[in-house]
């Protein structure tokens, strides 16, 4: 089942507007749609839960509708010729570990369950009742590496020892790190001007300054989206794992499409 009119009533209940996860929710569900994870992790549940739960259940049903077509001579040509047949030999079973203490009484987290079995996503799903601290060492074996990995919980401390835990459990080929609420709402003063402006917060800098120093041998790459017309809650920031083909060679585009196609291209503009 896509992202139809009975999904959305159906998690309605765990949307608190404070959470500030309305936009988030269908990102994730898309993101988790696009990059097929194995093995998704999140903390801090709530809104966006099912639909991380619910990207893997239509995963799954991708899945199976492509092997079919893989199997079949004849069929959709289109479609076989776009897929990789490897990624077809290996079962696909996603999963979504969610973790939550159920510390925040704010947080629609423990109704979150309650709705993931509502809709018939529970086998997809496996809630881990605690706090992350630590946590990574009671998780099931499969939950590794994990593929995507959705952070929203507590404040700058938090972070810290979250990243600090789990960032060398995250796929180094393609592995997806998103953390919530990284741009802040932040004093400045500009020709005598002070004000407050939505700026990168210091965790957001942080991967920013550590990729910038790493230059070209940098084996991740960091963006950030924003929620202009909010002041809390307005931004994830995504890391995403470099595997070597994914690293940026240093060689120019005119060099470079010289020596694949053997011919010259007009070269790309400085940015
Ligand atoms: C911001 S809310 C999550 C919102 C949710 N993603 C949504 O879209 O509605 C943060 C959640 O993290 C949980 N939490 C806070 N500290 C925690 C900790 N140390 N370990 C695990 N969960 C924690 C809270 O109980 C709360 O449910």
């Amino acid at each position: 089942m896509p992202l139809d009119p009975r999904f959305y009533r159906a998690v309605e209940p765990l949307y608190f507007s404070g959470m500030g996860t309305e936009h988030v929710a269908p990102l994730l569900y898309t993101l988790a749609r696009m990059t097929r994870p194995r093995s998704v992790l999140e903390v801090g549940l709530g809104y966006t839960t099912p639909f991380l739960a619910q990207a893997l259940q239509d995963n799954v049903a991708e899945f199976e509708s492509d092997r079919r077509i893989l199997a079949a001579p004849g069929a959709d040509e289109e479609r076989q010729l776009l897929l990789v047949p490897d990624h077809y030999a290996e079962e696909y079973n996603p999963k979504l570990y969610a973790i939550d203490d159920f510390s925040d009484e704010g947080s629609s987290g423990p109704e979150a369950i309650k709705v993931i079995e509502s809709l018939g996503l529970e086998s997809r799903v496996e809630v881990e009742q605690g706090d992350f601290h630590g946590r990574s060492r009671q998780l099931n074996r499969s939950a590794y590496p994990l593929d995507l990995v959705w952070f929203d919980c507590g404040g700058l401390p938090e972070y810290v020892d979250f990243i600090q835990e789990y960032w060398q459990l995250i796929n180094p080929e393609h592995g997806l790190l998103l953390l919530h609420f990284t741009y802040w709402n932040l004093a400045y003063e500009r020709d005598g001007v002070a004000g407050k402006q939505l700026m990168c917060g210091p965790i957001a800098n942080e991967l920013k300054r550590q990729q910038a120093a790493a230059g070209l041998s940098a084996e991740f790459e960091v963006l950030s989206l924003v929620e202009p017309h909010k002041q809390r809650q307005g931004s994830v920031t995504m890391i995403r794992k470099l595997g070597p083909a994914s690293r940026c060679r240093d060689q120019d585009f005119e060099q470079e499409v010289c020596e694949i196609f053997g011919t010259k291209y007009k070269p790309m503009i400085k940015l």
